[in-house]
This record gives structure tokens, C-alpha cells and sequence, in this order.
């Protein structure tokens, strides 16, 4: 689902050549097996020839064998595995490690099941390698660089508006709807993260659920969120601190969290009681973070329309959003183009449409500051909901 900003971190390691070793997870807990581990992702050319380089904790007192298994095979040409490699390695007697070399022949991937007969060895959880053959190295530099650059945009977005509010030590204008959205939705977002991230119970079902699948969480989403819910309480604050010209959160978004929160409340149980796993509670978070986005920026769209001003409505966190947001869907096309996996772009709507949905209502944000609600000359006004309405009703909206 997320999957663009853990591909960025997927690719820095593969980029700087980083050996990311797996740690060996091990449900036996045998001091008198050796663990293995081994490089988890290789980037390719065709042509090319890198190692798989397989490590163990110890050195083995026989010789081992292990078995490659190939489970998942993306690529366009038919009939083809897009690498060549032999499917059983040898880990002499005496010695704890050893090279697999892999050679790219058609752009694609392939994720690769690591068994092994002996056991003197232990494998970890995550018993598998992915081999990635690419079109072009510099691509997957450039999609790292636009990987940060959003990762980055997207951070930073938070705080014109923080700082706007401090400024004007008023929130008049910003939608409180919004908000409570934004919070809702980080925080959901944040629950999802940090169970994908951090809960081994949550990992090991992820793996069992998606055998191919990489966790789509990685550090820099964790992060995102944090601070992105930390952000969202600072504004909280500032709504009961500064001026908020009669401002409230609506009837309408009060009664979708209550329900929202209330049906989580209960799937919780639900969890606890083990008729859904942890995974698919920690999922339905997932969801209900897409459905908060869907439709956080209407009321503040909305209200821009009835006070026909952006006052107070930072411009800096649209502008910021915007870049992340075309940022994230360039980088899909470009790393779609790269692993010839179109998927990543058309078989993934969610993502894809959300991204374009946020450009979107960014755009209508820009129309409305720069075009048809030009901030005025002579300062902010407050103005509460009724009042805009008398206003605008008597004809004196452009006084
Ligand atoms: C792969 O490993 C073998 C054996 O360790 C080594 O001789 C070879 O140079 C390595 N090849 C590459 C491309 O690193
Ligand atoms: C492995 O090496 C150890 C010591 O070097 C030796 O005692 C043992 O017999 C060897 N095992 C096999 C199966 O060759
Ligand atoms: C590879 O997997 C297939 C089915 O998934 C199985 O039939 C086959 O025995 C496996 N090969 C090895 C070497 O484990
Ligand atoms: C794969 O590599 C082996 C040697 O490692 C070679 O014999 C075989 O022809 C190669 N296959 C292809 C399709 O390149
Ligand atoms: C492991 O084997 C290597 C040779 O393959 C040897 O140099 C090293 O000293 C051995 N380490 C231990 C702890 O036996
Ligand atoms: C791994 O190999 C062992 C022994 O060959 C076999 O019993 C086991 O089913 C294999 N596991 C998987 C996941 O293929």
C-alpha cells in the first residue's frame, strides 16, 4: 500500500551498497545452531554480476547445503527468469560464509526462498532475497534523491501553518475540521506504522499474509508520522489558545470520529479476543486513515468559499504538500519505468489516486489564494460563520 517511501529506503541501502544483513530472527532458540544471515536485496543491471553473500554466526563443523527456491517472478519478458543464478549453495566445513553470484538478464524481480537440509543451521523468520534487474542505476539514484526530497516536503509542510497561527496568535480562518481530520488520520496512520515497525507479533503475520511481500514500513514513515501527530497537537493547542473567532469543529465531523473511534474501540476487543489478528486491526487503521484523507480538505475548501478568503489558511503547507505529493508520483512512474512493473502505479489505485487527490484539492487551495480570494490590503478580518453569511447576503463581501 505505502510503498514509495519504504522503496526509497529499499533503494538508499541498495544504492550504497550497504551489505543489509537480515537479522536472524529465530523461533528455536538453540544455542547449538548457527544463525544465518544474508544480503536481503541486490540492484542489477543486465549483464551485471553482484553476490548474494550468506553469512553464518558461527563456523559450521560439517559441510551445508542451502536450497534456493525461487517464489515470485515479476518481469515482461515471458518464460524468463530475469537472473541467473544455481539454486544450491555450498557452506564448506570449517568456514561461515559464502557467495552466490547473480547475473542480470531481463528487467525484472525475483524473490528467492532460502532453505537448507542441515540443522546445524538456523534461518531466519524472513527466510528470503529479493534481486532487482534495473534499467539504470542512475535512475535508482534519482529516485532516492525525489524519495527525500518528499519525504523531506512533506515534513516541513506542517509548519507554515504552525507558524502562521503563532504569528497572527490567531487560528481564525484555518478549518477546525481539518484538524481534527489531520489528528484522526495521523494517528491511525501512526498506530499501522509503529505495529508494522516495531510489534514482532504484527511482522510475523505480515510475512505469513504476504509471503513475497516486503514490510511496507520503514523508519522514515515511522518518523513521518510522529512527528506529523506531534505537529497536529501543537496546532490542537493553539486552537484553544490563540483567537478563534467563534470557530468549531462541526456536527458533521464530530458524529464520522465518534464513529470512527467507537468502531475501532470495539474491533479492539475483537482483536484481543483473537477473532482478527493484530494484523488486520492494525490494517482497518490503514483505512480509516485513507477515508480521513479522502475528505479533510472539503470544510477548509468549503469555508475559504464562504469567507472568499484564504486568510489565516497557510499557503506554505499547500505549496509544500503539492511538491511532495507530485514529487511521490513522479517517483512511481520513474521507478515503475525502471523495474518494468507498471503495477507499482496502476495496480496500486489507492495510492496512486491518493496522491493525485491531494494534488488536487492543492490545486483548488492555489486557485483560491491566487486567483479568486486575493489576500486583501487593509489586514485580516474575523469573521464567524453567521457573520459571513450577513455579510455576504447585504452585498458587501468586496467593501
Ligand atoms: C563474489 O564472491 C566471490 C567469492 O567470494 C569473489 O571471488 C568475487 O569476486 C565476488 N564477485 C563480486 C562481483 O563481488
Ligand atoms: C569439520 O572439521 C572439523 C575440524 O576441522 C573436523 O573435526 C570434522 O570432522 C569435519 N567434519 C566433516 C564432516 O568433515
Ligand atoms: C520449491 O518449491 C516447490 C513448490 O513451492 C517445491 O515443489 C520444490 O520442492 C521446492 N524446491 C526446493 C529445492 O525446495
Ligand atoms: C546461467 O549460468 C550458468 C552457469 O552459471 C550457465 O551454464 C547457463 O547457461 C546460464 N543460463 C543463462 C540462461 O544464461
Ligand atoms: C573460521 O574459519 C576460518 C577459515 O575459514 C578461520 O580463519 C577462522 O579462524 C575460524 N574461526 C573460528 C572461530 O573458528
Ligand atoms: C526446508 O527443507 C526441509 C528439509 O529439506 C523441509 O522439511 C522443509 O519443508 C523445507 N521448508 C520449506 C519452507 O520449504
Amino acid at each position: 500500500m505505502h510503498r514509495s517511501l519504504h522503496n526509497t529506503v529499499v533503494i538508499v541501502i541498495l544504492l550504497l551498497n550497504v551489505q543489509s544483513f537480515q537479522t536472524a530472527q529465530s523461533s528455536v532458540n538453540d544455542n547449538a545452531k548457527a544463525l544465518l544471515s544474508w544480503t536481503s536485496s541486490i540492484n542489477l543491471l543486465i549483464d551485471e554480476i553482484k553476490n548474494i553473500t550468506f553469512v553464518a554466526s558461527c563456523n559450521l563443523t560439517d559441510d551445508a547445503i542451502l536450497l534456493l527456491n525461487v517464489s515470485h517472478v515479476h518481469t515482461s519478458k515471458k518464460n524468463e527468469l530475469p537472473a541467473n543464478f544455481t539454486h544450491q549453495v555450498n557452506l564448506a566445513n570449517n568456514t561461515n560464509s559464502a557467495a552466490l553470484p547473480v547475473k542480470g538478464v531481463a528487467v525484472g524481480q525475483i524473490v528467492v526462498k532460502v532453505n537448507t537440509s542441515t540443522d546445524q543451521l538456523s534461518l531466519p523468520s524472513d527466510n528470503k532475497f529479493r534481486i532487482y534487474v534495473v534499467h539504470s542505476h542512475t535512475l535508482v539514484i534519482v529516485n532516492t534523491v525525489i524519495g527525500w526530497l518528499y519525504f523531506v516536503a512533506w515534513s516541513v509542510s506542517f509548519y507554515p501553518q504552525t507558524i502562521l497561527n503563532y504569528q497572527r496568535k490567531s487560528v481564525v480562518g484555518l478549518n477546525f475540521d481539518y484538524i481534527v481530520y489531520n489528528i484522526t488520520g495521523f494517528l491511525a496512520y501512526g498506530f499501522y506504522n509503529i505495529g508494522l515497525f516495531w510489534i514482532p507479533v504484527v511482522k510475523e503475520e505480515y510475512l505469513k499474509m504476504y509471503p513475497d511481500g516486503v514490510n511496507p514500513v520503514q523508519a522514515n514513515d515511522v518518523f513521518f508520522t510522529l512527528h506529523a501527530v506531534v505537529l497536529t497537537a501543537i496546532v490542537i493547542m493553539q486552537c484553544f489558545i490563540y483567537e478563534r473567532g467563534g470557530q468549531k469543529v462541526s456536527i458533521i465531523a464530530t458524529v464520522l470520529l465518534s464513529l470512527a473511534w467507537t468502531a475501532m474501540f470495539v474491533l479492539l476487543f475483537v482483536a484481543v479476543a483473537g477473532k482478527i489478528t493484530w494484523l488486520v486491526y492494525l490494517m482497518v487503521f490503514s483505512y480509516l486513515k485513507l477515508g480521513v484523507t479522502l475528505i479533510k480538505y472539503i470544510p477548509q475548501v468549503y469555508m475559504n468559499f464562504r469567507r472568499k478568503s484564504t486568510e489565516g489558511w497557510s499557503i506554505g503547507n499547500v505549496l509544500l504538500d503539492f511538491t511532495g505529493g507530485s514529487l511521490s508520483i513522479l517517483q512511481m512512474f520513474l521507478q515503475s519505468y525502471n523495474n518494468d512493473e507498471w503495477d507499482l502505479v496502476f495496480g496500486d489505485p489507492t495510492k496512486f489516486g491518493l496522491g493525485v487527490f491531494s494534488i488536487f484539492f492543492d490545486i483548488v487551495f492555489m486557485i483560491q489564494h491566487y486567483v479568486l480570494y486575493r489576500p486583501r490590503k487593509n489586514g485580516f478580518e474575523i469573521l464567524a460563520p453567521d457573520i459571513v453569511t450577513a455579510e455576504e447576503s447585504s452585498g458587501k463581501c468586496f467593501s
